[in-house]
């Protein structure tokens, strides 16, 4: 594992804080924009005893991957039994909120522009994805985060996660190098855009709306990583432990990150306009259109 281009020190932040509502005046949009983990050790979400037997696998639905919350729909999808749909709801309505409460104290640039929130409870051992998946869908594969149906025109994912495991064990990450070395190794590999195949895959339903030259590069980006075996062993990275009781953010479609181990997460998606970021150049768009010297919108 090399370490040489990827230390800790450049691919986190450490930020002490203990409660989601802080009165923390310091904004850490320079260093997550610049794609670094914003790592908050103290950040914990307390689950009432209750809300502790929701951390079972068997409440999720065995056709999806995690149970997942639309807090602006007030929908709640993946939940096995629908007896536990009350508890796991107000889970996700109090766990987006606090985040709210978090954005606001950390990052209130970004208050007023975040949208399309979705949070997430993770039941499921990471383990178990290396067992039953494919290794497009395989997560302890590096990778930066592309959606294959819902293109996002360069809007920014913003993730907020928090390890809930009762059992006192870390989540375990990698986390890899800075995005414009991650698109220099790869957009030379990656295959050509074809307006007309997004056509078609858009007719057909393959995708929900039409995929731009953009969201075809991060999907090739995102299989070029997790495909390359010598990438995912020897590649610029870094190992990072999460402990339970610990927060952590970034944006994922930036910050090459794979989780290896761990169990029980809760974890909080935004969407980011670009031209809303302190410095839309950092972001992957303004990147990859440098780059290509093309408009990828
Ligand atoms: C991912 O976003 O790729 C997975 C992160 C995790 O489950 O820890
Ligand atoms: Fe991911």
């Amino acid at each position: 594992m090399s370490e040489s281009m990827t230390s800790f020190h450049n691919a986190v932040t450490s930020l002490d804080l203990s409660e989601w509502d802080s009165n923390e005046q310091a904004s850490v949009v320079g260093d997550l924009e610049q794609g670094k983990v914003i790592f908050l050790p103290h950040l914990a979400f307390s689950l009432s005893e209750q809300e502790k037997h929701l951390l079972d696998p068997v409440w999720v639905d065995p056709k999806r991957k995690n149970i997942s919350y639309q807090p602006l729909q007030d929908k709640l999808n993946g939940v096995a039994d629908d007896a536990q749909e009350p508890a796991v709801r107000a889970l996700l309505q109090r766990h987006y909120h606090s985040c709210l409460q978090l954005i606001s104290a950390i990052l209130p640039e970004y208050q007023p522009v975040l949208h399309t929130p979705t949070n997430s409870l993770r039941l499921h051992p990471v383990a178990r994805w290396t067992q039953n998946t494919s290794w497009r869908k395989d997560d302890s594969r590096l990778h930066v985060d592309s959606f294959p149906s819902r293109p996002n025109y360069g809007e920014r994912i913003l993730r907020i996660f928090t390890n809930i495991n009762p059992h006192g064990e870390n989540r375990s990450w990698r986390v890899g190098e800075p995005f414009p070395t991650l698109a220099e190794r790869f957009l030379p590999r990656l295959k050509r855009y074809s307006p007309i195949s997004s056509w078609l895959q858009n007719t057909v339903g393959i995708t929900k709306s039409y995929r731009s030259h953009y969201d075809h590069l991060m999907l090739q980006m995102h299989d070029a990583m997790k495909s390359d075996m010598d990438y995912q062993k020897n590649g610029p990275q870094v190992a990072i432990e999460f402990p339970p009781g610990s927060s952590w953010i970034c944006f994922s479609d930036q910050t090459p990150h794979a989780a290896m181990g761990g169990q029980f997460m809760l974890e909080q998606t935004f969407l980011l306009p670009v031209n809303d970021m302190h410095d839309p150049q950092q972001s992957p768009l303004k990147v990859l259109e440098s780059m290509t010297s093309k408009s990828l919108i």
